[in-house]
């Protein structure tokens, strides 16, 4: 953390970092220096959003750096500074625009990141201190976002089902939460059969990582996580095209385990329970085949029209052990359509929900935050895309209209109408590198949750 942005202490020794629109760049130019106005202007600098100018003093020393922001859009207007300003420490100006200096303070965190598992950082990040108080806020976002990244971007051999199992366990220890799992064979003993089905052609056994905190006697809170580690499709293999980045197909476990790191650490009144259903959806000749009939935890059988449909399917049986201990609302992530991508774009996360309220609230809570969600209908005539003409229902249909409304359709089929739901279809991903948003693992729609969460229940 340190290295993004620091707690920001009495010593004056940082440079301050002015941001600015083109209005309030005309007005400030009264308090520089004929020189330096004159250095503004061979430089070209109008503050339009994104672009930077640095100031000296007369000896030449670096003093302020002039930042033009889109007050629309700051979390990008400063997310490309870490990363070009000269190392050093700076601060906020007080003369800066607009005056959310937390979204500010966000925006510069979160173009700090950088993945640095694998080969050294190619600089250190140029720091921003902020005040303590804002620092609290942001320290557990940032983290969160960061573990978001990190879990997505490695890749599969060294983020299997055990290292997201090894992820809840150290979350576990960290907040005195209680971890269990059962792995392999033991997913068919306890009568999780659509997660051992997906998950036992891999050579890596497919597990359910339950993760339990908190008082009983506050409301239940289920949190639910899709953790495809790798996603060939199985039998129904992928193109080598839309197989290239499957390793983020865990995207969905990763957000749900970030949010319950937040919600223990911010001890929100609630006894939380963490499912990860982790498997990697692998060929081999155990694979599961298209065309058999799995009875689900449920009793709701299920024809496999396409084992590429594997998400919904290790998340069925996990919604319907989360929903046998009656919570008061179940959320879950899940990368689980590439129809959710085609619909929305790769920023904008899907939502659905079996409860309008609560669903505005997780909207309006993404407004406030700056993390925006887009919510799709659970329109249930579509249902009929399911039908099996054998089994209670299909994991998919002929059809790929409405790819991903159908599959959140599939879910809801099994979360009780007495239970309160809420999914996120999401991509985690940036395909290319912008200011704020490295290419590569993305958290879409965590702070928005959280912040919602934090309303309901506190
Ligand atoms: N993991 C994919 C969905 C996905 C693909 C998410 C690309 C993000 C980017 C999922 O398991 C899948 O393959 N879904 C299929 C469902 C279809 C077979 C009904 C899809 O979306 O094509
Ligand atoms: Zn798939
Ligand atoms: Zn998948």
């Amino acid at each position: 953390m340190s290295a993004l942005i620091e707690r920001k202490t009495g010593d004056r020794q940082s440079i301050a970092i002015e941001t600015t629109d083109a209005a309030r760049f005309a007005a400030s130019k009264r308090r520089l220096t004929a020189a330096q106005r004159r250095w503004l202007t061979d430089c070209g600098f109008d503050a339009t959003p994104g672009t930077f100018a640095l100031i000296a003093d007369e000896s030449g020393k670096l003093i302020r750096v002039l930042v033009g922001v889109d007050t629309g859009d700051v979390l990008s207007s400063l997310g490309a500074l870490p990363r070009t300003l000269p190392e050093a420490v700076y601060h906020l100006a007080d003369e800066g625009v607009p005056k959310d200096t937390l979204q500010i303070a966000l925006g510069w965190a979160l173009g700090a990141y950088e993945f640095t598992r694998y080969r050294k950082a190619r600089r250190a990040p140029a720091r921003l201190a902020i005040a303590a108080a804002e620092l609290d806020v942001l320290a557990p976002l940032v983290e969160a976002t960061t573990q978001v990244r990190d879990l997505v971007n490695t890749p599969t051999e060294d983020m299997g089902p055990k290292h997201l199992a090894d992820a809840v366990k150290r979350l576990g220890k960290a907040h005195k939460g209680k971890v269990r799992e059962w792995v392999g064979d033991e997913l068919l003993d306890a009568n999780f059969p659509t997660i051992h089905a997906v998950g036992r052609a891999s050579h890596r056994a497919p597990r359910l990582i339950e993760l339990n905190w908190g008082k009983t006697s506050d409301p239940k809170l289920a949190v639910i996580g899709k953790g495809v580690c790798f996603d060939t499709g199985g039998l129904d293999l992928k193109p080598a095209d839309g197989m290239r980045w499957m390793k983020k197909d865990m995207g969905g476990a990763a957000h749900a385990i970030a949010l319950a790191g937040l919600i223990m650490q911010a001890k929100l009144p609630v006894r939380l329970t963490l499912l990860i259903p982790a498997v990697e959806n692998a060929v081999s000749g155990a694979a599961m085949r298209p065309g058999e009939v799995i009875t689900t935890r449920a009793g709701i059988t299920v024809e496999v029209d396409n084992t590429d449909a594997e998400g919904r399917l290790v998340l069925c049986d996990a919604i319907t052990y989360a929903s046998e201990q009656k919570p008061d609302l179940i959320v879950d992530f899940a990368t689980l359509t590439g129809a959710a991508r085609i619909a929305l774009g790769p920023d904008l996360p899907a939502l659905f929900g079996n409860r309008d309220d609560l669903a505005e609230r997780v909207l309006a809570a993404g407004r406030e935050v700056n993390d925006p969600l887009w919510r799709l209908p659970l329109w249930r005539p579509y249902r009929k895309m399911l039908e099996s003409y054998l089994a209670d229902m299909a994991n998919s249909g002929a059809s790929r209209h409405a790819g991903a409304i159908t599959a959140a359709l599939y879910l809801e089929r099994f979360v009780p109408e007495t239970t309160a739901w809420l999914h996120l279809d999401t991509y985690a991903w940036n395909d290319g590198d912008r200011p704020g948003r490295p290419r590569g693992g993305e958290a879409l729609g965590l702070r928005a949750f959280f912040a919602f969460l934090q309303q309901r229940y506190s």
